[in-house]
């Protein structure tokens, strides 16, 4: 079900490096939301502010059915929605899209953030904690304070850390710890991941060449965000696909040739 309402932010929490995180009461996307859906948020009703809505994938869901997003400000639209205060109403449609796969019960989760990447793939640790699984994350960030929940992460499983300028954790990009640490583990693997495209680019020739299966989340500008106009097209190895309704998530083999 895709609801289409007004919602009320009954939670603001403002983070480092210009993450916004913002909690609805919005009971009916509460109940169908999954790890890797997103929403589109009407930015505002006054033209000539921007007229598209935003996509935002679900950041999480509480027990008590409040609905959260963790949002950068990157530009006009997300920058409105960020100064959004407790009381606004919002309107949201959603959770659209195609979740993550559920990995099989004898597979380690192994997730991987890079930047506001963390979003969706916080929801998704959570899921997979509650069903029992040991998820491994990897995650990476610009600088150290732009690392987000860090002591929440760190106490929940298992997360190896990557800043790109080395003030905190190990220097570099998140992919790069991969083959230092995976084999660590014993076990089978499946691979989760989101972030910006380089990171999706370097993470494909270790997956191919492990033979990995790794869904990810892929991100294209939104016209009507319900899989109408085609406005978000994307190029994989069948064809075009549309972000809103056949993904976002997509086998990354599927999109990243090993180059
Ligand atoms: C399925 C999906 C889920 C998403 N989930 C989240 C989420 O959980 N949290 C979140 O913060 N964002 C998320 N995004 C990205 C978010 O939708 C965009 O950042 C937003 O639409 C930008 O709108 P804007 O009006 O602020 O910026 P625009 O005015 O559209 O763009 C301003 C500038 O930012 C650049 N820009 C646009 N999008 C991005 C981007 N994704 N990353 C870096 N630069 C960008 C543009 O190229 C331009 O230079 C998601 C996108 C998709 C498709
Ligand atoms: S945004 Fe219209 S089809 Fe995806």
């Amino acid at each position: 079900m895709i609801a289409n309402l007004k919602y009320r932010i009954i939670k603001k929490v403002v983070h480092n490096s210009g993450v916004v995180e913002l909690g609805f009461d919005a009971p009916e996307i509460a109940d169908y939301g999954l790890p890797g859906q997103f929403v589109n948020i009407q930015v505002s009703e006054k033209l000539p502010h921007p007229f598209l809505r935003r996509p935002i994938s679900i950041h999480d869901i509480t027990v008590n059915g409040e609905v959260c997003f963790l949002i950068k400000k990157v530009g006009t639209g997300t920058k409105m929605i960020c100064d959004s205060e407790i009381g606004d109403e919002l309107s949201l449609i959603g959770p659209s899209g195609k979740p993550f796969t559920m990995p099989n019960a004898n597979c380690t989760p192994v997730l991987i953030a890079g930047g506001i990447g963390i979003a969706p793939i916080y929801f998704l640790l959570n899921r997979l904690l509650n069903e029992g699984f040991e998820p491994l994350l990897f995650y990476g960030a610009g600088t150290s304070s732009e690392i987000l929940k860090k002591k929440e992460l760190i106490s929940s499983c298992k997360v190896y850390f990557a800043t790109d300028d080395g003030s905190f954790a190990k220097q570099g990009m998140v992919s790069e710890l991969l083959p230092q640490h995976i084999f660590e583990n014993s076990g089978e693997f499946c691979f989760y991941a989101c972030g910006p495209q380089p990171m999706f680019k370097s993470l494909a020739p270790f997956m191919k060449s492990h033979n990995f299966p790794c869904e990810i989340s892929a991100e294209e500008n939104m016209a009507c965000g319900i899989g109408a106009c085609y406005g978000c097209s994307l190029k994989t190895k069948d064809g075009y696909k549309r972000v809103c309704k056949d993904g976002p998530i997509f086998e990354l083999s599927d999109i990243f040739e090993e180059q």
